[in-house]
């Protein structure tokens, strides 16, 4: 996820645990060939390479080749590792559907079966998936399709966020169309939408019978989200007690330790804006964040709140 999912996120994640698979920040293909000046962190596996996937963003077939090229010569030089490559076919932010990428791609369906195998063919041997919006129209049988083009380009999964790019996060994502990719597609369906409890990841997995689940937002609301499930799939009457002053201190160590001080300011913004969500008045806070300069004044709104707070530094998450 863009200014989410980077390493000082999903190495607080980790710390918490349950989670098999995390994903790095998206990154340009362009970028990457052309040698931007951030890309060894938007392409930064650590610390768990062998399960961590680049995702890569691309207009143009080509543009996926460059960067699928870049990618290999970072991994044959020694200099990367990685658990696979994801392609993203979702995106549906303005900036990018302008560029041919993200969701635009879904409109385009002979380019985007030649744009998967062609980083087939320049990534043999590495996971190769691609993670998808519902498709323009809304038309099942259009996205499946889609989708079974991909699979005969040598895919070996796919994720489904099921909504269609114009519905934002606003309309309920479409699980049903999940179970239709997961019956009827013969690689690894991942579903991903609204999954904010084990509840709802038991609920959207028995549902589909899809192979693996996404939880996006969540994970920078409670970043022991999966620890959370993993325990309670155990014990059901499992509980957690999270130090939330500890958490977000931890996270703006880890911000200033892996990511450079150009991003410090609009990932720090990021977490807290979803972070505040475990606060009860989350508004004020929220908003001073919004406005901060950097991580160590978001880390100050947060430590003024709780301190006027202080029965809601330790969250409790009972069964
Ligand atoms: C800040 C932000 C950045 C995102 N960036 C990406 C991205 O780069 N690539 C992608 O495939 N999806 C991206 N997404 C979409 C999420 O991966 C996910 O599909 C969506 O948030 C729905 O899942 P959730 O309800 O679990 O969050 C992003 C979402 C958010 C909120």
């Amino acid at each position: 996820m863009a200014t989410l999912s980077h390493r000082a996120l999903r190495e607080l994640i980790l710390s918490f645990g349950g989670v098999s698979r995390l994903y790095a920040e998206m990154a340009s293909c362009s970028a990457l060939a052309g040698g931007g000046r951030f890309e060894n962190y938007y392409v930064d596996t650590q610390p768990v390479p062998e399960r961590t996937i680049v995702q890569l963003v691309a207009g143009s077939v080509d543009e996926f080749a460059r960067g699928a090229a870049a990618l290999a010569a970072r991994m044959a030089s020694g200099a990367l590792r990685l658990g696979g490559v994801d392609l993203n076919f979702g995106c549906s932010a303005p900036e990018i559907l302008r560029q041919g990428g993200g969701a635009a791609w879904l409109k385009k369906t002979d380019e985007a079966i030649l744009a998967a195998a062609r980083v087939r063919n320049i990534l043999p041997g590495l996971a190769l998936t691609a993670k998808l919006r519902a498709g323009w129209g809304g038309d099942p049988a259009a996205l499946l399709s889609f989708c079974r083009g991909l699979e005969s380009a040598g895919l070996d999964g796919l994720c489904l966020h099921p909504r269609l790019p114009s519905e934002g996060y606003g309309r309920p994502p479409r699980w049903d169309l999940v179970g239709l990719l997961a019956r009827e597609l013969g690689i690894p369906v991942t579903g991903n939408g609204d999954i904010r409890s084990e509840r709802d990841a038991d609920r959207r997995a028995g549902e589909t019978g899809c192979a693996r689940l996404m939880i996006g937002k969540e994970a920078a609301r409670r970043p022991w989200i999966f620890a959370l499930i993993e325990a309670r799939r155990r014990d059901p009457s499992a509980s957690m007690e999270i130090d939330l002053l500890e958490t977000a201190e931890r996270f703006v160590c880890l911000l200033e330790a892996h990511q450079p001080r150009e991003f410090w300011k609009s990932r720090a913004r990021r977490f807290f804006f979803y972070f505040c969500d475990n606060l009860h008045f989350a508004h004020h806070p929220r908003a001073a964040i919004q406005r901060s300069e950097g991580p160590r004044e978001a880390l100050a709104v947060f430590r003024a709140y709780l301190d006027a707070n202080p029965d809601e530094r330790m969250r409790i998450e009972g069964p």
